[in-house]
């Protein structure tokens, strides 16, 4: 049944300015979404960084049909053992560098960049956040006060004092991290600016400033995560280890689940902070959530999903030639088309769409589009992307 656009626009608060197209969305399978007219399309933007492992992947509607025979919410956890908390911290611990032992469950990426900068501050006894231009973490007003763009924050002040920002690949601006700075919260490779990718070793760097001046590094995996760069997590492409993580959508493969890890010596400053809530959340770590997370990281690792991402990206990246494509750029499946004619980047979204292909653009570049399909894409599905999207384009000249 068709769902009614006019009625959902009113009823349904968004999240900014309503997009040129609206899908109605009927189901979605694989790296397919169907819309209520029977109407397929190519997900590039696997719902911003979520289906890693596909829509609906068996595996994980299967686990998640289990746990929900079991039960669902009991507790806010800590109070109540339950295991797929534990079984899924166990698992992460297992990938991650032995410096993480231990996982706080939220419900969403804003949310773990919250507690993570919490638990920094409470470790340090610091203040100064520092984050990069042109970054997003979240819509939390805390998440918001990291934001570099006036356009964005203005109407919300006074924000959380005390965050400055830095630029990105700038090593003269590390300067800037000190003996003041509590933590600086930096994405692996920035997304909302456009798929921007370190240079010359600055996270290495960054890390090494980080230390020097005792401040906590906390990485932004939301969108790198999950085997989107070729790796579990973006970090592990360039030879450093955060002091905390920051994880969500796609960990839960489509269930909503988001967390911060760290190691037992910064997270007990939390959890020790106040005899009944350092840092609480009703729903984080739900058992459906959790399970989804699990059979998630295990798909990933047992069916190999890392091996092909980057030579999947590279597919895109030399391929897509057209003369209104100024650049492809990215790493593993975590790519961007950049539009030789920025103004031309909503034309471009629809004629994407219309050819079946959705993408979306970037809140700090809107000349770039997404390409970031499922990491279980075929080389033939690659292909016909790639026929699609060159398709669209023509129809700009
Ligand atoms: C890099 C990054 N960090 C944080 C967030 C916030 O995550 P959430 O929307 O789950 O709160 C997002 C969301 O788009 C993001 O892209």
């Amino acid at each position: 049944m068709k769902t009614s656009l006019k009625e959902f626009r009113q009823y349904v608060a968004q999240v900014g300015e309503i997009d040129p197209i609206m899908i109605d969305v009927e189901k979605a399978e694989g790296i397919w979404v169907w819309d209520t007219d029977g109407k397929k399309y190519i997900d590039m933007l696997s719902g911003i960084c979520v289906g890693n492992v596909g829509h609906r992947n068996q595996r994980i509607v299967e686990k998640v049909k289990q746990q929900l025979d079991k039960y669902m919410h009991i507790m806010v956890y800590g109070e109540f053992v339950q295991s797929p908390q534990l079984n899924y911290a166990k698992r992460l611990m297992s990938v991650l560098p032995n410096n993480f032992n231990q996982i706080f469950y939220v419900n969403s990426g804003s949310e773990a960049i919250e507690g993570a900068i919490k638990a920094a501050r409470l470790y340090n006894n610091r203040h100064e956040v520092i984050s990069f231009k042109n970054s997003y973490h979240g819509s939390t007003l805390g998440a918001v006060s990291l934001l570099s763009d006036e356009k964005l924050t203005q109407k919300f002040r006074p924000l959380i004092p005390m965050c400055n920002r830095i630029e990105f690949n700038n090593e003269d601006d590390l300067l800037k991290i000190t003996e003041k700075t509590s933590c600086v919260v930096a994405e692996t490779i920035q997304a909302g600016a456009g798929v921007i990718l370190p240079k010359n070793d600055f996270l290495k760097k960054l890390k090494a400033k980080c230390q020097e001046v005792g401040a906590l590094l906390i990485m932004d995996e939301i969108q790198t995560g999950f085997g989107r760069t070729g790796k579990l997590f973006g970090f592990m492409n360039y030879g450093f280890v955060p002091d905390i993580l920051c994880i969500a959508k796609g960990m839960g493969a489509g269930m909503p689940i988001g967390a911060f890890v760290s190691s037992n010596e910064i997270m007990n400053k939390l959890n020790n902070h106040h005899p009944l809530i350092g840092h609480a959340t009703t729903f984080g770590g739900h058992p459906i959530s959790c399970v989804a997370a699990l059979e998630n990281l295990n798909i990933i690792i047992e069916e190999n999903l890392m091996d092909e991402v980057e030579a999947k990206g590279e597919i895109y990246r030399t391929k897509l030639i057209h003369p209104q494509i100024k650049e492809v750029r990215g790493i593993g499946l975590f790519n961007c088309i950049e539009l030789k004619h920025k103004e031309n980047w909503q034309k471009a979204l629809i004629s994407c769409f219309e050819q079946g292909i959705i993408t979306g653009t970037h809140l700090f570049n809107e000349g770039c589009l997404s390409i970031k399909p499922p990491l279980t894409i075929t080389y033939d599905q690659i292909n016909l992307s790639i026929e699609k999207i060159l398709k669209a384009l023509d129809a700009l000249n």
